[in-house]
């Protein structure tokens, strides 16, 4: 990629809409019920590729545009390698298909190396038809955004409403900058994810604000080196690193630095969890600095007893070693009494557990507790609630 040739040189505006006549077997029903008929218009799939190739293959970078309106659009996939950086300008909304659809990913981008996605246009994923026929059970419903083994990327500006299942996924690859996004689901909403990082590393998700279902971010297998400052979190379970240990290849995940992010109303504030089972893992080198928590129920957690929220974990204790967690100014009200519950793994205790500066009330005031199992902690500071009696080791600097 040569970033000093100006991308804008070939610019593939999109014009070609089809307007529902054309294409009334659809999804009619669903267009009676909006009222505003004459503005429904869907993305000729094939034209946004057409679009797609053209800017993918200029030499000098290029550009897909979406302009404003409302635009329904079927699952796509925009595929590289790319001559030079491709910006996809959102300025409209993109509208997925109502109700479960198939696929894991409605708009997929793949091996793409220098890509843009910018713009003050939505992605409505329409999830509230898609929720409601989810089986408790059955794996997260379709990403809205991802980007998969895509290199040196920019996400800047856009929103994603409602997705089906995660809103943006970042799978392998790297390099890649999520910052100025808005990502809403409501409180309830199943699998939500705001932004799930895997297998991927370099990765800045900066300045955002997440509210969803589940957790705003999760970092989960083999993501390697992410920063995450300035993220206003909630409602949603957090920023959680994992689920870590489910699977025998779950890569480890090193190089995590939380920094400088509320938690509004969340479930957890700071989490990790690793599964119960035999698979080998580790999750190291992480910080979570500067944490403003506005009731949460769990403030700060490990949880390496998680089992995907069966209440039948299996007999393994978890096998995914964790070491070296730092939880450096921690602030605020917790919803729970237990503000800090650290429970770890009896075959591989946490290691260099530090807690460094930690002030967590209930709202009333009144004084939280610390539950600890299998930990090895390092304590310095303030600490509020008091360190738990129990640590293996337990040394106040
Ligand atoms: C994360 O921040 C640290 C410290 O500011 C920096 O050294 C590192 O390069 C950053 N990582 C990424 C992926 O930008
Ligand atoms: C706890 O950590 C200290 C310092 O790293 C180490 O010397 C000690 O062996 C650890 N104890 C246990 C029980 O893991």
């Amino acid at each position: 990629m040569d970033s000093n040739k100006p991308f804008s040189k070939v610019s593939v505006i999109l014009f070609l809409v089809i307007f529902c006549d054309k294409v009334c077997s659809y999804d009619t029903s669903r267009v009676k019920k909006h009222g505003d008929n004459a503005h429904e218009k869907f993305y000729d799939i094939n034209s946004l590729l057409d679009s797609w190739q053209e800017a993918c293959q200029s030499e000098s970078g290029g550009i897909v545009s979406v302009p404003d309106g409302t635009f329904q659009l079927d699952p796509i996939e925009f595929e590289g390698p790319c001559k030079n950086q491709v910006t996809f300008q959102l300025d409209g909304t993109l509208q997925a298909p109502t109700g479960i659809i198939n696929g894991d990913d409605w708009i997929k981008f793949h091996n793409i190396d220098g890509l843009i996605i910018q713009g003050s246009g939505t992605l409505d994923g329409q999830g509230a038809s898609a929720w409601q026929d989810k089986c408790p059970s059955c794996p997260p419903l379709t990403t809205s955004l991802t980007l998969s083994s895509v290199t040196n990327a920019q996400v800047t500006g856009i929103t994603s409403l409602n997705s089906k299942g995660y809103h943006i996924k970042v799978n392998k690859g790297g390099g890649t900058t999520i910052e100025h996004v808005t990502i809403t689901a409501p409180e309830d909403s199943p699998n939500t994810d705001g932004i799930h990082t895997s297998e991927a590393n370099n990765i800045n998700i900066l300045n955002s604000d997440i509210g969803t279902g589940d957790d705003c971010i999760s970092i989960g297998e083999g993501t390697q080196n992410i920063n995450i400052t300035g993220i206003n979190c909630g409602p949603g379970h957090g920023i959680s690193i994992g689920s870590i240990g489910k699977n025998a290849d779950d890569g480890s995940v090193s190089g995590v630095h939380v920094m400088s992010c509320t938690m509004t109303s969340t479930e957890n504030g700071v989490r990790i969890k690793t599964w119960t089972s035999d698979c080998s893992a580790t999750v190291s080198d992480v910080t979570f600095h500067d944490i403003t928590i506005d009731q949460a129920s769990n403030p700060i957690i490990i949880d390496q007893q998680y089992c995907g929220g069966s209440h039948e974990c299996g007999e393994d204790p978890s096998h995914v070693q964790v070491s070296d967690v730092k939880f450096i100014n921690v602030h605020g009200i917790s919803k729970s009494e237990v503000a800090i519950n650290l429970q770890c793994s009896s075959t591989m205790p946490c290691q260099g557990i530090e807690l460094d500066t930690i002030d967590l009330s209930l709202d009333g005031g009144e004084q939280t507790t610390a539950s600890c199992s299998n930990v090895n902690a390092t304590y310095d500071g303030s600490q509020n609630p008091p360190p738990c009696s129990n640590s293996l080791y337990h040394r106040h600097l």
